[in-house]
């Protein structure tokens, strides 16, 4: 029986009062219209159909299958009954939301976000755009229509990577796999523009929506006479990149302020180039949303030689803080800290301690003598790996010993460590803690929920390009070797998890289309723009020579049937866009300009553990957590799914492996909802973390879903199409596979209390 003390009662009503008038009033959290959401990227929402008592009966409501063999990522954004969903050979296709019934698709449209596109209205609702970019190109689309709008930008299209102060054609790749964010009539914009040494800049920029227009832009890396210019080289600016919102964008609507969490600068673990502290690269920078003013920043990693980009969105909560309700902007992160600041001024809720750290062995380099530790709330993952860690499952004994000796001949100190050229070793890892798509919260109660991986990154350091040799001459079987086989398999052939085999490629992919792939990237496939057309056409023609696998999901480009308004965005028609730079920066990168005062030698490093060896450390690989911002401690931490190969030696609680990138949803009534990599979608209880529904999909899920309403019934939207057991689309060979349900296709799955 809860009794409420009178002091504990008007702490809640001034907690309630606070967020009338600040969290609500900027989002109903009824709708799904925008990524994440909306615009503050909360993935709340106040629906009380579902609740812990009725969630168990939830059933599959309608299917709408993608078809091809593409990992859709996508969240579906619902605007009205209509719901608007990545699928068949990367066409937008509108849905009627209730039922799953296309009403229309714009088809071939290859190279648009993954992860979601973003919506704009008029006030008076005339005028209804999607928005997103294909490969550098800023376009929109009628949201009712389906068709181009060719009145924005030039023919519809804008050039992402014009007003960089740097050659356009010099850049490979600017755009970000995650959408913008609108706020009034712009959109803003972060960006992708590679981690390889001198790579483009990855300023922060705002588009009118209308015209597309560039209307500010702010400097990750700062010019002379701006704030943060004495934190590098006196050139760097010229030369160095990256610093750039590839993740997610936040905004607190009723205050207009916007908060980006930045990346690492280029390149990611050798700094003797940028010298300094380097702001505002891994900063949660807030700007004034409308002038791209700064407002405030904090950096979280000084110099950073890790790769720890902050990525994730922001999450806006008000919490009640030494007796007064604060609204609060908490960034969680790759080395497993959550940072919490004052939304408005951007003072820390909690004292953040800069504490002495390793000095780096390397020549030319200099770490930054103290990095941030946050005191208050405790960090939500694992951030120390000792051979006593080695994984009990899985592995051989032979195998275990080898990983304890080798970890402790490792220079081991704590997640900032410096690269060096011997190995060093950092938990939870650049590819574990918490990624894009982790964060949601429930704005009225402060608590924040957040899902993480640990998974140890291993860094050496040595003259060599990891990214495999440069040289185009040394043949496609070497080529392919190096730098596809990791991911595409021996040969092209791979079946099971993973991407897609490319053995026989021509058969359904044409050879544009191919380079296109290759040179640009690809949702998680790194660019490889420093291939030549000789060499693009040799690797194409060698996996043509491959036969595919017996038995493996080899699929013919799907034929599209149904309501096909436009095809290939603007202007239409256009079979070949106006495509990428020619060249690109491979990691070694172009000559610093004359007279720069830079380094002499470039070192690399690739993430240890990378993709073949991810079991060393012990379960759980993957976990929810729960934060109470009010306290400042977590309220639970459980593991997010099973591992089918560590289940069958008896583990149990294990997490699924490769668990980044699974958004959640929380719901007004208590229910936390999230997919994992072991092809399971769960609802928890918001209170404890426990399990009150499991459903099994048709495959992995990956990305945020979504949960609207629409006639009444409240739906659970889910895209099922990835790989089982990978993230990102990184396959762990041989495993052993979770079951699914062969029963359903692969694409978006709703769910919804039976027949209401
Ligand atoms: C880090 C892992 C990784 C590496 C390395 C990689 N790829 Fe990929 N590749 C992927 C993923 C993941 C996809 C699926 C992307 C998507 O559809 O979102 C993909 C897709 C492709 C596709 C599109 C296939 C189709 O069916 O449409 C081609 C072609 C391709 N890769 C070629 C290559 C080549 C050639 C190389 C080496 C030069 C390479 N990839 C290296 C991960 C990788």
């Amino acid at each position: 029986m809860l009794t409420l003390s009178p002091a504990c009662f008007s702490t809640m009503a001034v907690l309630l009062l606070a967020m009338g008038i600040t969290a609500f009033a900027q989002q109903n959290h009824k709708q799904w219209a925008d990524y994440g959401g909306g615009p503050d990227s909360s993935h709340f929402v106040a629906l009380d159909q579902i609740n812990k008592s009725n969630v168990s009966q939830l059933q599959v409501a309608w299917v709408y299958p993608t078809e091809d063999s593409h990992a859709y990522l996508f969240n579906p954004i619902i605007v009205d009954n209509i719901m608007y969903v990545l699928a068949k050979n990367s066409s937008l296709v509108a849905l009627d939301a209730a039922t799953g019934k296309e009403i229309w698709i714009h088809e071939n449209l290859p190279g648009l976000t993954t992860r979601g596109i973003a919506y704009w209205e008029s006030k008076d609702r005339k005028d209804r755009r999607v928005i997103f970019a294909i490969n550098d190109y800023l376009e929109e689309i009628d949201a009712r229509t389906g068709k181009s709008i060719l009145s924005f930008g030039k023919q519809g299209l804008v050039d992402l990577r014009q007003g960089l102060g740097r050659d356009a054609k010099t850049i490979n790749r600017i755009q970000t796999d995650t959408p913008g964010r609108v706020f009034e009539d712009l959109i803003l914009m972060g960006s992708t523009p590679g981690e390889a040494y001198l790579s483009p800049p990855g300023d922060i920029r705002a588009f009118n929506v209308i015209t597309g227009k560039m209307v500010w832009n702010f400097h990750t890396v700062p010019h002379p006479g701006e704030v943060g210019y004495e934190t590098w080289p006196k050139e760097a600016y010229k030369y160095v990149g990256g610093s750039n919102t590839w993740g997610e964008i936040t905004v607190d609507v009723k205050r207009g302020i916007a908060y980006f969490p930045t990346g690492s600068p280029t390149y990611d673990y050798y700094g003797a180039d940028r010298i300094g502290a380097n702001l505002f690269a891994n900063c949660l920078v807030a700007l004034d949303a409308r002038t791209g003013k700064r407002l405030w920043h904090f950096q979280m990693v000084h110099h950073d030689l890790w790769d720890y980009d902050a990525t994730a969105a922001p999450q806006l909560l008000t919490v009640m803080h030494e007796g007064k309700a604060v609204d609060v902007v908490a960034e969680s992160s790759k080395q497993g800290f959550l940072y919490v600041f004052d939304r408005v001024t951007g003072k820390p809720l909690w004292p953040i301690e800069e504490r002495p750290v390793p000095k780096s062995l390397m020549p030319g380099e200099q770490a930054w003598p103290t990095q941030p530790f946050p005191t208050v709330p405790p960090p939500f993952a694992r951030q120390k790996i000792t051979a006593d860690d080695v994984n009990p499952y899985i592995l051989t004994p032979e195998e275990r010993v080898a990983w304890k000796q080798r970890i402790d001949a490792m220079r081991n100190e704590g997640i900032f460590t410096p690269p060096g050229m011997t190995e060093t070793i950092s938990m939870p890892g650049a590819r574990g803690g918490s990624n894009w798509g982790s964060g949601a919260v429930n704005p009225s109660k402060g608590l924040m929920y957040l899902n993480t991986q640990d998974w140890p990154t291993i860094y050496k350091l040595s003259l060599e390009d990891p990214l495999g040799k440069r040289s185009s001459d040394s043949g496609a079987k070497a080529i392919y070797e190096a730098r596809c086989q990791m991911c595409h398999g021996v040969n092209g052939v791979r079946s099971g998890s993973g991407p897609p085999a490319l053995a026989g490629i021509g058969k359904r992919v044409a050879f544009d289309s191919f380079r296109h792939t290759v040179r640009s990237g690809r949702g998680e496939m790194p660019a490889f723009g420093d291939l030549d057309d000789r060499a693009v056409k040799q690797l194409f023609e060698y996996l043509n020579g491959q036969e595919a696998a017996v038995g493996s999901a080899e699929v013919a480009p799907v034929k599209i049937r149904g309501p096909v308004v436009a095809s290939g965005g603007a202007p239409g028609g256009l079979k070949v866009r106006p495509g990428n730079a020619e060249q690109y920066t491979p990691l070694g990168g172009p000559p610093y300009a004359s007279g720069s005062e830079t380094p002499k030698v470039r070192y690399y490093t690739n993430w240890g553990l990378y993709p073949d060896q991810p079991y060393v450390v012990g379960p759980p690989w993957s976990s929810v957590v729960a934060y109470d911002l009010n306290a400042g401690t977590i309220k639970w931490k459980v593991p997010l799914g099973q591992d089918a190969e560590a289940e069958a030696e008896g583990a149990r609680d294990t997490g699924a492996f490769m668990a980044e990138h699974h958004g959640m949803i929380v719901t007004a009534t208590g229910l936390i909802f999230i997919a994992a990599s072991d092809g399971k979608l769960r609802a928890l209880d918001e209170d404890t973390g426990k399990v009150l529904w499991t459903a099994t999909l048709p495959a992995g899920s990956e990305g945020i879903p979504a949960m609207y309403e629409v006639g009444g019934r409240q739906y659970l939207v889910v895209s099922a199409s990835s790989n089982l057991n990978s993230g990102g689309g990184h396959a762990v060979s041989g495993r052993a596979a979770p079951t699914v349900r062969p029963d359903l296709p692969k694409g978006y799955i709703a769910f919804a209390l039976p027949g209401k």
